[in-house]
């Protein structure tokens, strides 16, 4: 793995973006995986701000979230189809269509998860995956456990994962729903390169085992490890325990 090290969160929004730049200008028709939570907004508006100055274009651009809950749909602040309209979709210029959430109001969420990993496969599959770092490992809402699923699939959130969302359900986390689909590690570990962003000291230890621990279902972000092409853009406090 690369590890680009930054001064702090508004460096690492810009480094992040930047490489999404790069990208798009020598491939209009990138296919980019996205992540949602506190990490990436400032890298969103820093898109958004490119964009807005005419500098950066999405119309031939495609892109993929990572997860969604389960049971709420796009009128609810709190779903990530919601997260994504406000941080990114309504302030660039992504074509009718081409921005995928998953459905979190679909009528079986199995059929929905498969029919996301076709919707992958039919775009040419993902170019550049952009991950969160959960504070327990997750990556998506692929939770510490004993096994691990391949694909995308519905998932049972852990109480850790359900209070880091609290933010956008009124600070409570029972609030949260209790499921959501996610991307499975296999899906994201298809994707030709990947980058994950992670800020702040909470997130020291677990980026740290991420790098240098054994690769283990109990923390999921190890499965990085096992990817050729991965950049680790962090702060120096998120980065401060990797050896
Ligand atoms: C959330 C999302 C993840 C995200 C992670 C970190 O639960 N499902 O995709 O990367 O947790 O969130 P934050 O950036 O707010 O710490």
């Amino acid at each position: 793995m690369i590890i680009s090290l930054c001064d702090d969160s508004h460096d690492v929004a810009d480094l992040a973006a930047q490489r999404v730049a790069d990208l798009l200008h020598a491939s209009p028709r990138t296919v980019l995986g996205l992540p949602t939570g506190r990490t990436p907004i400032l890298m969103y508006d820093r898109l958004a701000e490119r964009h807005a100055a005419g500098a950066l274009d999405f119309a031939r651009a495609t892109t993929f979230n990572l997860d969604e809950f389960v049971g709420i749909g796009e009128s609810h602040e709190g779903s990530y189809r919601a997260y994504m309209r406000r941080y990114l979709f309504d302030r660039v210029n992504i074509a009718d269509g081409e921005g995928h959430v998953l459905d979190g109001l679909a009528p079986d969420a199995d059929v929905e998860c498969a029919r996301f990993e076709d919707r992958i496969a039919a775009a040419g599959g993902i170019d550049l995956m952009i991950l969160g770092l959960g504070a327990n490992g997750h990556i998506g809402f692929n939770e510490p456990a004993a096994t691990l699923q391949a694909r995308t699939h519905r998932v049972r959130l852990l109480e850790p994962s359900r209070k880091a969302n609290a933010g956008f359900f009124g600070g409570d986390p029972a609030q949260v729903p209790v499921e959501a689909m996610t991307m499975g590690m296999g899906t994201i570990l298809k994707s030709r390169r990947i980058l994950i962003l992670v800020t702040g000291a909470e997130k020291a230890e677990t980026l740290a085992a991420t790098i240098n621990g054994p690769v283990t279902t109990q923390l999921p972000a190890s499965f990085l490890q096992l990817h050729g092409d991965v950049e680790v853009i962090c702060d120096r406090e998120a980065g401060n325990a990797i050896r």
